[in-house]
Order: structure tokens, then C-alpha cells, then sequence
């Protein structure tokens, strides 16, 4: 099954609407990764997290789809999201912020679950990085992190449940790995960058329109 983490309120790229139901590509940002997780073979079930009052949104992007509400955090959403996922054995969780998501990265993440506790798909850092005295910092082994993230669903809900409540976690991979789980790295996809300011939607739009040209 597939949590949709879409309970934010993109206070980053601003709009009238939150980022997730703001027009990308010709439809509400929100629909691409719906539909992509839906169409793939493997996940039975998605459901949204949709932060309170979306309802009518999330119906008018989406038509009538299974949502939950969530919380004040990303954390919190995925923690509600869980609350209401059942008994599935794997459980991916995507943020809606990264709407284009190929299959490909889907079968990588859940192919690598059959030997970890967690699978998160990461890309190379492509510019130097600097500490705030200006050294250079070597990028050779890091990587960002990007979503769909998958896992064994019994560890992500011992994760949160364990985590402490005044912690923030941007990611629930670094949650599970607390907890001694295993983490591996799958390879991920530009495709997959997160829209975070508003020149991130063009550039999501350029993306997608190079990728299907
Ligand atoms: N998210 C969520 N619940 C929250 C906060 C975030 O479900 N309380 C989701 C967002 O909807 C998004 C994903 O987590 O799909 C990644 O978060 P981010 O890019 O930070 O989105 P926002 O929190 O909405 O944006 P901002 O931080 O700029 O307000
Ligand atoms: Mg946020």
C-alpha cells in the first residue's frame, strides 16, 4: 500500500492554493503522483493525507479517493496516514511535492525491501559543498534523499512510535535507522526533484515536457 503525504500548506512556493493543488502540467500537482502510484502494478491500495479543510480540494483534484487527515508536521501525517493503513506488509510513502514519479523508482524501492527494513531512493550531489567557514566539505558519499521511500511497514510504525515527540524528522528513512533497521539506497530520478519555491514549478513542468518530448 502507498501513503500520499499531501497535508502540507506549501508555505514556500505561496499561491492561492497549497503547491499540491496548485495546476502543474495542466492538472492539480497532487493527481500526477496519484495516478503514477495507482497505475503501478504492485501497490493495491493509496491512500492521500490531506491536511484539514482539503476535503473539497483534494475531491475536485482527485474525484472520490480515500483520505485521511493530518497532522501539524510531515512526521505527524505520515504517523496518521499509518494510523489508517492496515495490515499491509510494505507500505511506500511519497510526498505529493514530487509529482512526476516513474515506475521504474517504484520497482527499485520495492525490489530492495525483500533485504532491508527501509528503501530510499537517492541522486548525487551535483554542486561543491561548503561548511559556513567556507571549506569545502567532500561530496564523493553523499547523496539526497528523495520519495518514494518504502517499507516494512511493522518497522516505520515501531519508528514513530518510538521517536521523540519534540524531534523533528524530515524523513522517515532516518527514523527506522534509528531504531538499528537496515536502509539501503536505490538509485532515484531527476524526475523526482521536490517542487519547494516557485521557480520549481516551471522547472517540473521543463522536466516533464523534455522527458515525454
Ligand atoms: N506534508 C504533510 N504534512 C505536513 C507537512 C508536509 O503531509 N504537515 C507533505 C507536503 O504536502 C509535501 C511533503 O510533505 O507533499 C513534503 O513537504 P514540503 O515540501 O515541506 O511541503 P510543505 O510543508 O507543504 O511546504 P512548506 O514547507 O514550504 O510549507
Ligand atoms: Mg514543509
Amino acid at each position: 500500500m502507498a501513503l500520499l503525504v499531501a497535508a502540507g500548506s506549501g508555505t514556500r512556493v505561496g499561491g492561492r492554493v497549497p503547491k499540491q493543488f496548485a495546476l502543474l502540467a495542466g492538472r492539480p500537482m497532487i493527481a500526477h503522483a496519484y495516478d503514477a502510484l495507482v497505475a503501478h502494478p504492485a501497490i493495491d491500495e493509496v491512500l492521500v493525507v490531506i491536511g484539514a479543510g482539503q476535503e473539497d480540494m483534494a475531491r475536485d483534484a482527485l474525484g472520490t479517493v480515500r483520505t485521511v487527515t493530518g497532522g501539524a508536521t510531515r512526521r505527524e501525517s505520515v504517523a496518521r496516514g499509518l494510523a489508517a493503513a492496515g495490515e499491509a506488509e510494505r507500505v511506500l510513502v511519497h510526498d505529493a511535492a514530487r509529482p512526476f514519479l516513474p515506475a521504474e523508482v517504484i520497482d527499485r524501492v520495492l525490489a530492495a525491501l525483500d533485504e532491508a527494513d527501509a528503501a530510499i531512493p537517492v541522486r548525487a550531489v551535483a554542486d561543491t559543498l561548503v561548511d559556513d567557514g567556507g571549506g569545502v566539505v567532500p561530496r564523493a558519499g553523499l547523496h539526497r534523499v528523495q520519495t518514494p521511500q518504502g517499507f516494512r511497514r511493522r518497522a516505520l510504525v515501531e519508528a514513530h512510535a518510538a521517536w521523540p515527540a519534540d524531534e523533528e524528522a524530515t524523513d522517515d528513512a532516518q527514523m527506522v535507522r534509528r531504531l538499528g533497521g537496515t536502509v539501503v539506497l536505490v538509485q532515484g530520478d531527476t524526475m523526482l526533484d521536490k517542487v519547494t519555491y516557485p521557480e520549481d514549478i516551471a522547472a517540473a513542468e521543463a522536466r516533464v515536457a523534455w522527458e515525454t518530448r
